[in-house]
């Protein structure tokens, strides 16, 4: 379960990221870095997490157009990080092109390809909140197209809440991955997600992978909170 466990590093410099990997030691392997850490270390983070021989998940979300993210993928891939990810919402045109990128790069350079994730819809959106963008679809039914939209295009999986993990596993196939944050165990604060799961029901719901931010950075003894965590995710 630990290699489960993806511990977001949304601190707002390079020393606090170092102080919380050292507090979380060998607890915690799979960190991901997000807009605020990458841009405030000017992504020199990568080269200390690969230091200490940690994963590396780059939640960069990339959405533009195909030439550009095509671009962005090659990058990213190049970095040697395990994951990172694009926006589905950027079409299955764009969704193509990072995927071809990730196979150019990782074949010319001899290094094993990052899983490619796709971002279907936010977690920190309700339903309302979606609907005012001018959705006609459900969240659920549009995280489903986008999914489905995703695995068409070649990815290795999606970023959704772990409320709809199920049903993309059963859309997609087992060994296509479901990515959840949105994860809180029963005392933590919601903070501004709304679709959420305790880590033992997103795990019995089908998460691969479980995303977990405020509930172990923002704790006042990080390590005991990555450590109960990783107990309840074994719970299931
Ligand atoms: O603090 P919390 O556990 O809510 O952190 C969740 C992390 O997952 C944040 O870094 C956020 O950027 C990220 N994330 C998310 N929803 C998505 C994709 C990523 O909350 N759909």
């Amino acid at each position: 379960m630990r290699e489960r466990l993806i511990v977001a590093l949304d601190v707002p410099n390079l020393n606090k990221g170092k102080e919380l990997i050292d507090i979380l030691e060998d607890e915690v392997i799979y960190y991901k870095v997000g807009l605020e850490l990458f841009l405030n270390t000017r992504g020199e983070i990568i080269d200390y997490l690969k230091a200490k021989n940690k994963k590396i998940f780059l939640d960069l979300k990339f959405h533009d157009i195909p030439n550009t993210v095509a671009s962005a993928s090659k990058w990213a891939t190049s970095l040697g990080v395990d994951m990172f990810n694009v926006h589905a919402g950027g079409g299955e045109e764009m969704l193509k092109r990072a995927k071809e990128a990730v196979q150019e790069v990782a074949l010319r350079e001899s290094i094993n390809p990052p899983l490619l994730i796709g971002v279907t819809v936010l977690t920190s959106f309700s339903e309302e909140g979606f609907k005012s963008l001018g959705f006609k679809t459900t969240i659920p039914e549009t995280v489903q197209k986008w999914a489905l939209m995703c695995k068409k295009a070649g990815l290795d999986g999606v970023v959704s809440s772990p409320q709809e993990a199920q049903e993309i596993k059963r859309l997609c196939g087992a060994d296509f991955y479901t990515v959840c944050p949105g994860v809180r165990p029963l005392e933590a604060e919601k903070g501004d997600q709304k679709r959420v799961m305790t880590p033992k029901e997103a795990v019995t719901n089908g998460a691969d992978y479980l995303v977990v931010g405020r509930p172990i950075n923002a704790s006042a003894d990080p390590l005991l909170a990555a450590k109960n965590i990783i107990t309840e995710m074994e719970e299931r």
